[in-house]
This record gives structure tokens, sequence and C-alpha cells, in this order.
């Protein structure tokens, strides 16, 4: 065919299908059935029938079973039923009208969990020698479980995949491990699976190209989550030279699986991961035989019932696989807080004790810290002219914009061979160093404005940088006004060890209150989320970087730690339910830092449990938690009934016909914090504890929320064996006087001496 008749054909059908989308306005729905109600032992009968069922559903529709074949992009079949479709919003408003259709939601894309800037946030892990008493020796390192992640994928060949002494594979894994459409792709015995899922992506304008139809991970993120839940031993993991140990993950001798959910956007920078893919792929998991599924993602907080990550963690819960997800990356703004969800396990980011420091000693001699990683420092050790972005820009750019180093703003003719100074926000930290490179600068500042107040970031950057906190901004900038000709000099990095304080709360961890059911308190923890260094990509990228292992930051960095933790109870106590585990890691958690003082935030103001719920996860104690407050299924639904589920929605998530209890308060769910959202006079709150330590006495402590009294009847619980359940009553009291509507915390605790079982207690007097 000629070639421009081709052309011209071609652009035709652009134009034409471009129509036929403003025309039809189809988009991808999921559409939610409930729970699949199989027999013991499924077989492919089975699951066609249930395949057929969903052509039949939509099919009535549509007018014929053909046109919903083509439509239906996903069946769930496994354990979730439902479909995802495309389809118009009349048909998609329609179908839900169907008496047997739970939920129809958009197929949306929800975000991965790093912070703004996407490929070189920093984040690390600290290394050293492995005592025998540690949880790590006594729970085997996660030696066989099985911890899946949805995320990016995976770089298989990276060395924290590697199977060196570890046995064969479970026998009780069905996963697989799928090739990519243009590359081979090795699993062993450490990598046990690989998945990928893109429908969604695709029924929402994802192309299909080679890139987008494997399971390799090109980004980064994935491979950087999953060896962090359960990478094995890696000595001398460093970056460029710099955090140079032994890299490991929370489970280091646990089989991992990946599960593409996570895709480029068109623009090719932040991930897409859309619902309909990340129910497919949880629908996998459940049925390869994971024990820990990991989700650094998620979107605004949302009611479960269109939640594709609520759902399928419901599915994965009920059938007691851990589920671990990020709590966001929006703070530090009250109520941003996702994956809320009760039954999930939420995990804020906090700090380490480690920094890797970069001076900036300015022309009068005064010295700021900062921190940044970079290939080399200055060419020169010489004092370099110092500018602002604001006084480099080209003539045609804003002020706010140039302030900020946005793509082309900058005039080299005014940069080149200075440092430039950069401020933090809306773009990537580390693209701002790659635009002032571009512009020719010797190096960059990046300072915070005053939102972002002390938190400092270690980012791989492409030219030799430091970033440093908002009142160090403010000195500089003092400075730099100060002269005509003003100077700088950035020191190499240098490894600091045992800062302080640490943790604090890093500003972009999404806080509290659970906007969804404020009497859940959430988020669950904290955990590292700030410097993390773990396996990478091994793409490399537009400066031709190559970096095996990064440093990243994000809840997304600080969740996957909890997946480890978790991976090692998993190991431990096989038992153990989803909620007992999540307990044991709450009830021990602290709410101090290294300086043995309250926890802070990134502006160094005392942090509350909307920052880290039940304080910072401390591996050491989850072994040996003495009591956990324990969960079921039921108790899920009861907590569904609570929030006015009807009697056919909470059907559709159970086998057996199901009546919700006269009254249920979500008060008495039995959760491991208490939260009062609203305390009018007086209420009691009931709970439940599960004795899985040695027999014994155990006795209250109450450190009561200001202005509110709290008594706990009865004051004193006797375990006499193992598994031995006790309840007890927490009555709250405004006092006389009490400052009504604003939140005001406390803790509850039980002790035999020897256990220290912990709760933050939440209340709003009102
Ligand atoms: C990392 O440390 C090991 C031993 O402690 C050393 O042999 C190796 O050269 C170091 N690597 C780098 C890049 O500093
Ligand atoms: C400024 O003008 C140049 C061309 O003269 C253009 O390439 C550039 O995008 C403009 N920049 C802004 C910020 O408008
Ligand atoms: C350098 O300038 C800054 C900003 O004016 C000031 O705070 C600092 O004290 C100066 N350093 C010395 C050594 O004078
Ligand atoms: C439950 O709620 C849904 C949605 O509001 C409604 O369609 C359905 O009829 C209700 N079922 C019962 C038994 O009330």
């Amino acid at each position: 065919m000629d070639r421009l008749v081709l052309i011209r054909l071609l652009l035709l059908l652009l134009i034409l299908s471009v129509a036929c989308k403003a025309a039809f306005a189809t988009k991808s729905y999921v559409v939610y059935l409930g729970t699949q109600k199989h027999r013991a032992q499924v077989t492919a009968e089975d699951i066609n029938n249930v395949r057929d069922s969903h052509y039949g559903l939509l099919g009535s529709l549509m007018g014929s079973n053909e046109r919903a074949r083509q439509s239906i992009i996903y069946s769930y079949t496994r354990y979730i039923n439902g479909f995802a479709a495309i389809m118009s919003e009349a048909e998609a408003a329609e179908i839900a009208k169907n008496p047997n259709v739970l939920s129809v939601f958009p197929n949306r894309a929800r975000k991965l969990h790093t912070t703004r800037s996407w490929n070189f946030l920093g984040l690390e892990k600290d290394d050293g020698v492995i005592r025998p008493s540690s949880t790590w020796e006594k729970a085997r390192f996660g030696e066989n479980t099985i911890i899946g992640n949805l995320d990016t994928g995976v770089w298989p060949d990276s060395a924290s995949f590697n199977d060196e002494g570890l046995g064969p594979i479970p026998s009780r894994w069905k996963g697989i491990c799928q090739q990519g459409s243009k590359d081979k792709i090795t699993c062993n015995r450490k990598l046990i699976g690989v998945r990928y899922f893109n429908e969604g992506y695709i029924a929402e304008g994802g192309i299909a190209t080679a890139d987008n139809s494997t399971p390799r991970d090109e980004d980064g993120h994935g491979t950087h989550t999953l060896s962090t839940a359960g990478g094995s031993f890696v000595p001398h993991a460093n970056v460029y030279g710099y955090g140079n140990g032994t890299a490991k993950g929370g489970s280091p001798r646990a089989r991992v699986a990946a599960y593409k959910v996570c895709w480029p956007t068109p623009s090719g920078e932040e991930g897409g991961c859309y619902d309909s893919d990340i129910l497919a792929a949880f629908d996998a998991a459940i049925a390869d035989g994971v024990d820990v599924i990991s989700v650094s993602l998620g979107g605004d907080p949302s009611e479960f019932f269109v939640d594709g990550i609520a759902i399928g963690s419901f599915h994965a819960v009920a059938k007691g696989i851990s589920v671990v997800a990020s709590a966001g990356n929006s703070g530090p703004t009250a109520g941003t807080v996702s994956n809320v969800a009760p039954w999930l396990f939420t995990i804020a980011a906090s700090t380490m004790d480690r920094e890797f420091q970069t001076y900036v000693a300015l022309g009068n001699r005064t010295h700021l810290k900062g921190e940044s990683l970079s290939s080399k420092g200055l060419p020169k050790e010489k004092f370099y002219p110092l500018v602002a972005a604001v006084d480099a820009k080209i003539a045609n750019a804003t002020d706010s914009d140039a302030i900020l180093c946005k793509v082309g703003t900058l005039d080299p003719s005014k940069v080149k061979d200075k440092i430039l100074i950069c401020l933090r926000g809306e773009t990537a930290r580390v693209d701002k160093g790659v635009q002032a490179r571009k512009a020719g600068a010797a190096g960059m500042i990046l300072a915070n404005d005053e939102a972002d107040g002390n938190e400092v970031i270690t980012d791989t950057h492409v030219l030799p940088a430091s970033h440093i906190s908002y009142t160090d901004g403010l000195i500089l900038f003092k400075y730099y006004a100060s002269t005509r000709s003003p100077t700088a000099y950035i020191t190499k990095p240098k490894t600091e060890l045992d800062t302080k304080p640490a943790p604090f709360i890093a500003q972009f961890s999404s806080r509290g209150p659970n906007l969804v059911e404020p009497g859940i308190l959430k988020p669950d923890i904290t955990a590292p989320g700030v410097d993390v260094l773990a396996a990478y990509t091994e793409v490399a990228d537009s400066f031709q970087r190559i970096l095996p292992f990064d440093i990243l930051s994000g809840t997304s960095m600080s969740c996957p730690h909890v997946s480890g933790i978790v991976g090692l109870l998993k190991t431990a106590y096989p038992k153990w339910t989803p909620a007992a585990i999540r307990s044991a890691i709450m009830t021990t958690a602290v709410s101090r830092d290294n300086k043995k003082e309250a926890i802070l935030d990134s502006y160094f103001k005392k942090a509350t449990p909307f920052d880290y719920g039940a304080g910072h996860v401390r591996p050491s104690r989850i072994l040996d938690p003495g009591l956990v407050y324990d969960l079921g299924t039921y108790d899920y639904i009861n907590f569904l009934c609570g929030r006015g589920y009807n009697i056919s929605q909470i059907a559709v998530f159970n086998d057996e016909p199901y009546t919700c209890p006269p009254k249920f308060s979500i008060l008495d769910f039995n959760y491991p914090s208490i939260t009062v959202s609203e305390l009018n006079t007086r209420t009691t709150v009931n709970r439940r504890v599960t004795n899985v330590g040695t027999p014994g006495k155990y006795a209250v402590r109450v450190k009561e929320p200001a202005g509110v009294s709290v008594t706990v009847i009865p004051s004193e619980l006797v375990f006499k064996k193992i598994g031995e359940e006790k309840e007890f009553e927490v009555v709250l009291e405004a006092k006389v006087g009490a400052k009504k509507g604003a939140f005001v915390y406390g803790s509850l605790v039980w002790s035999d001496g020897k256990h220290i079982v912990r709760s933050p207690l939440v209340v709003a007097p009102h």
C-alpha cells in the first residue's frame, strides 16, 4: 500500500476512534458481586460457569452475550465475584440497579505512595550484627513465608532476589512466572512468582506496547518495595559508595512474588495503578497462596464498596492473608490518610537515625547542614558564585515558576558554573537538579519553604547538591540579599549515624483523622520511610545512571518494612489471624524517640496518634506481645453492620445469610486502638483480649486524655492458660469544663510486669 494512503488511513482511524469515544463516552468500570461461592474443590467448569454468568448479566443489558464478551476486560472468578468492563455511563447506572450487583465504580487510577519526586527520593535500612536473641533469628528470618507485592513489577535479576541457601519452593505455591512480551523473566527459589495486570490500564487509554506488557520493573518502585519487604542478604550494597552495608528485607528468607499493577502515564512519569487491575491481582495472589500482601499505593480515602483495595483486601484477610498498605503521602494536612479499612494494616512514615549530610558553606563562613547524595563533589575547592533561581530566569518565565526551577524557566547564561538556589515544591526534587544541571549549574541548594519545615530528604541528585531546612533557608536568603557577590560551597556527602531526634514523622506522611470511619484510628503505626536504601531497577535513566540500589522516601517505603515484619510473625505463628498479628505489632510500638522524648513531627512539635497511630514499630517485642486484640471475619461484617450496610449487602460478603446484631456499635469493634470521636457525656467501649503468652495477672494503667476521666472494669485480668479470652469495659467521661471539639490523647496499658500491651486513646469531647 502507498505509504501516504496508509498514513491517511491511520489518521482517519484515529479521528474516528476519537469521535466514537466522544459519542458513546465509554469508560471502564468494576462491577462487584461479592464473594465467590465455590465448592471446596474448584474445577475449570466452575470457573467457566462464573464467567458465563458475567457474560449473561452484562449481555442482558447490552443486548447480546457477544457484546458483553467484548466489553469485559476481567472476570474475577476465584475469590472475588465480579468483573471489569468497558461500558457507557448509562449502562453502568443500569447494571447498578440489578439486585445481584453490590457495587459499580469507575476503574480509577491509584498512585504509588512515594513523595512528589518519583525517581529519586531517599530512604535506607539499618545494618549490623544479628544477635541470636533477635526477632530475626527467632522467627527464622521469615523462612517460607510468601510475600506478594502489588506495585510496578520487579527487576528479577537484582542481587536482592538471589536464592542462595533457600530450599525448594513451598509445595502450596500455585503461582506462575509470567513472561513479558519482549523479554525473558527468570524466577528462582526466592522470586517464586511474577504476573502483570494491564487490562484496566489499557481500557483507560494506556497503550499495550511491549514495555507495558511485562512484569519487569522499569521504574524501580516495585523492586525497592519488594526487596524492602523480603529481599535476600546482599553484602556491600551502596549508592555511590554511601550507605555501604548489607541490604536485606524485613523477612530476608521469605519467598516473594510480584504482581505488577502500576504503569507509566503517557507522559512517562508517575505510575497509574487501576482498580480493576488491583482487584485482579488480589484475586490471583490469594489463589497463588501468598501469606502477606504489601500494597504501597492508594487513592483518596473512599467508602469501602467502591474501593478496589478495600474489596480485594477484605477477601485476602478473610482467607487469613495479612494486607499491609501505605497511609499515603498527602501530609501534613489532617484527614488525608487513605487505605483506612479496618482489615488493612495502614502504615505512616518517619525518619531513621542516619543522614547523608552535605554542608553549605556561605561566603561569610556560616555553615548550614543539609542532605543529599551525588556521584561527585564540586569540581574545584573554591567558593562558587551563588544565584537564586528567581534572578536567573528567562525573560518570559514567571517568578513563581522560576523560583521552583521548573522546566524551561532558567537562563543558562545566568546559571553557568554557579550554585543555584531552588525552592522545594510542586516539581520533583531531583528534577529541579536536572534543570539546574541542564542550565550548566555547578551545584544546587534546595531550600524548604515554610510548609516543609525541617524535613530534609536525601535524594540521588545529578549534580552536587544540598537540601536544607526552612530555618536554614531563611539564613541563606538573608545572606544572599546582604552582599553584591554572594558565594557558597557544597561539601561532599558524609554519612552520619545516631542523628537525633529520630524517628520524627515525615512531613509528607498522610494524617488522621480517618474521614471514612472516624471511629477507627488510622494510620495504625509508623515505620522508616525517609531515605531508605533498597534494590532498584537497572534501567538507565536519562543521565545514563544505573543504580542497582537507590534511596527513596515515602509511605511506600515504610509499608514494606511492616510487611517484612508481618512475615516474621507468619513464620513464627502460622495460625495467628491478620488481626492478631497487627495487634502484636501495634501494642508493642513505642511513642518515644531516641532522646527518650515524645516522637515529634517535622516541625519538631509533639506528634499525635493521628500522625503515628500506636507509635513506631518495634520488631524486638512482637514475638511476645502477651495479649492480642483479635478479630475474625464476622467482626469485620459486624463492623459493616455498624456502618449501616443492609442485609442484602452483607449477604454478598458472606456465604451464609447473616443477620446483623440488633445494635452493633463501632465503639465495640475489637481494634487495638480506641477512638471516641464524639464523647457526649459518658461512653462505654468494650474490648476483648486473648492471652498468647504465659499465664499471668495483668493490671491496667491509663494515661487519661486531658479533660477526660477513664475507668476500666475490671482493672485486673487473670489468665490461666494460652488462648484464654477476657473482656473489659472502658468508661470514658468528659470532665466538667473539658475543651469541646478538639481531640485529646492518652493511652491504655495492660501489664503483667513482663509484657506491656499499649493502646492509644483518642477522644474528642463533644
Ligand atoms: C563496602 O564495604 C566493604 C567491606 O566493609 C568493602 O570491601 C567495599 O569496598 C565497600 N564498598 C564501597 C563502595 O565502599
Ligand atoms: C518562553 O519563550 C520561549 C521561546 O521564546 C519558549 O520556548 C518557552 O517555552 C517560553 N517559556 C515560558 C515559561 O513561557
Ligand atoms: C552570615 O550571614 C547570615 C545571614 O545574614 C547571618 O545569619 C550569619 O550570622 C552570617 N555569618 C557570619 C559569620 O557573620
Ligand atoms: C440495601 O441497600 C441497597 C442500596 O441502597 C438497596 O438497593 C437494597 O434494596 C437494600 N436491601 C435491603 C434488603 O434493604
